[in-house]
């Protein structure tokens, strides 16, 4: 089938990528010309383990094509999607002007009927708003052309994007055209080729499902911090009582992992984007709120914890700091706890010596031009005549260091870790100060 992705951003070029290897023609486009050449040229603009060589293949094979002609693009596929970015509005609403800039062209050049699809997580009420764009539009021209905009959120993660993509837990479909939704089946049958993971809906629905998803996950990580933070005034471990309650299968193990709060370019967003759309229909989202209220304070944890340790006052003092990235497996910093730790730190008038084994290209754009960051080559470089180590990020390298070297490294021997890598009993043995997260009484 014909397949057009517009926006070429992290789920554009995953979802565009997937669907070529399946043997789609597809064709990306994006505004961006650099973007474009680049990708051309093999060079691809996110870390995700797997792309590069199944975009190469794909592109190589003519099925993957890549252009900042938005005609051509309209031209090519009876299914559009419209993958760009949604960025939130000042108010933490989502701002969807680039989403109605790609109905807007679409419709413009439109020679025939055309399937939109919006693959962006939009708000609910999106699709009616890129209908009413593109009837005006073809208005505009005089057209009496036809159209279709279905819902079809996208559920990958970063760092699994493409197992994520060939290997969906579900395909929603938001659209109460019969028809479309066989387009839909055609398109999406490869993926769901020993059961069906196709779910049809109305658009509405569908458009709700993929906040309520990122909510739920979000609700599940704050529900563990606000516990954790009850653990340790309590004096009980939340990694037992993390085991004790995810045993019980209606709870499960996935995603109860407390830590120093969640970051990435979703579950911040969408939760936001809820609320604000909750207000909207003059609705007050109290758990929603709380959800985010609790991870914004969690991201100061680390902060806090180093204050209790050294005392308010952090001047002088320089920190490692290990992960960078927003989780593992990625290079992506956005709302990344390491910043609000880093960002407080220099406030405060402390040093940073960070080390991530992806992000670093990343922390030299964001912060680069910072006297009080040293960018370390090696986590053991990070470490050496810091005060203290700070962990943000669960990279695998991270999990069983060498506690000697540590010590040796460090003026003082203590780590504040973020996600719960260690033993605090073992820590203790070692003569480390060790401040986790809800491990019961610190140090
Ligand atoms: C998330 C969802 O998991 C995807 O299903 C969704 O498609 C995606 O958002 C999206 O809307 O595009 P992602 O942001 O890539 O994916 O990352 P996650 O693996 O969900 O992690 C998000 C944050 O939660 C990370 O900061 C992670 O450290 C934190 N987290 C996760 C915890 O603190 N505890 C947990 O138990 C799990």
């Amino acid at each position: 089938m014909k397949v057009t992705v517009f926006g070429i951003g992290y789920v554009g070029l995953v979802q565009a990528t997937i669907f070529a290897e399946l043997g789609h023609e597809v064709v990306c486009v994006d505004v961006d010309e650099a973007k474009i050449s680049n990708l051309k040229q093999g060079i691809i603009p996110i870390y995700e383990p797997g792309l590069t060589p199944l975009v190469e293949k794909n592109y190589a094979a003519g099925r993957l094509l890549f252009t900042t002609d938005a005609q051509e693009g309209v031209e090519h596929g009876k299914v559009q999607f419209i993958a760009v970015g949604t960025p939130p509005d000042e108010d933490g609403s989502a701002d969807l002007k680039y989403v109605l800039a790609v109905a807007k062209t679409i419709a413009t050049y439109m020679k025939e009927p055309r399937i939109v699809v919006d693959k962006s997580t939009v708000p609910v009420g999106t699709a009616d708003r890129v209908s009413h764009q593109l009837q005006t539009t073809l208005d505009e021209r005089g057209s009496d052309l036809t159209f279709d905009v279905v819902s079809n959120p996208e559920f990958l993660k970063e760092g699994s994007a493409i197992e994520d993509c060939m290997k969906p837990d579900r395909i929603v479909i938001g659209t109460d055209n019969p028809d479309v939704e066989e387009v839909m089946h055609e398109l999406y049958d490869p993926f769901s080729r020993s059961r069906n993971r196709m779910i049809v809906m109305d658009v509405r629905s569908a458009e709700l499902t993929k906040y309520a998803a990122n909510c739920m996950l979000a609700t599940k990580i704050s529900f563990m911090n606000e516990l954790a933070n009850l653990s340790e005034k309590l004096g009980a471990d939340i990694e037992k009582v993390r085991v004790g309650i995810g045993s019980d299968s209606r709870i499960g193990y996935s995603f109860i992992y407390p830590g120093a709060g969640y970051g990435g370019s979703c579950f911040p967003k969408d939760v936001q984007a809820l609320v604000r759309t909750a207000h909207g229909v003059d609705y007050q989202p109290r758990l929603l709120e709380a959800v985010e209220a609790i991870n914004y304070s969690q991201k100061t944890k680390i902060f806090s914890n180093l204050q209790k340790h050294f005392g308010a006052d952090l001047t002088g003092k320089t920190i490692a700091v290990w992960g960078l990235s927003f989780k593992p497996n990625t290079d992506d910093m956005r709302e990344a706890t390491s910043r609000v730790l880093m960002e407080a730190l220099w406030e405060a008038g402390a040093k940073v010596q960070a080390f991530d084994p992806e992000a670093m290209n990343e922390a030299q754009r964001l912060y680069g031009n910072r006297n009080d960051l040293l960018l370390a080559g090696t986590k053991e470089a990070a470490l050496q005549g810091a005060d203290a180590l700070a962990i943000c990020t669960e990279w695998k390298e991270f999990y069983a260091p060498d506690f000697e070297v540590i010590k040796e490294s460090l003026t003082s021997a203590a780590i504040f870790d973020g996600r719960n890598l260690y033993d605090p009993i073992r820590m203790k043995e070692q003569g480390i100060a060790y401040y986790g997260i809800g491990r019961g009484e610190s140090v």
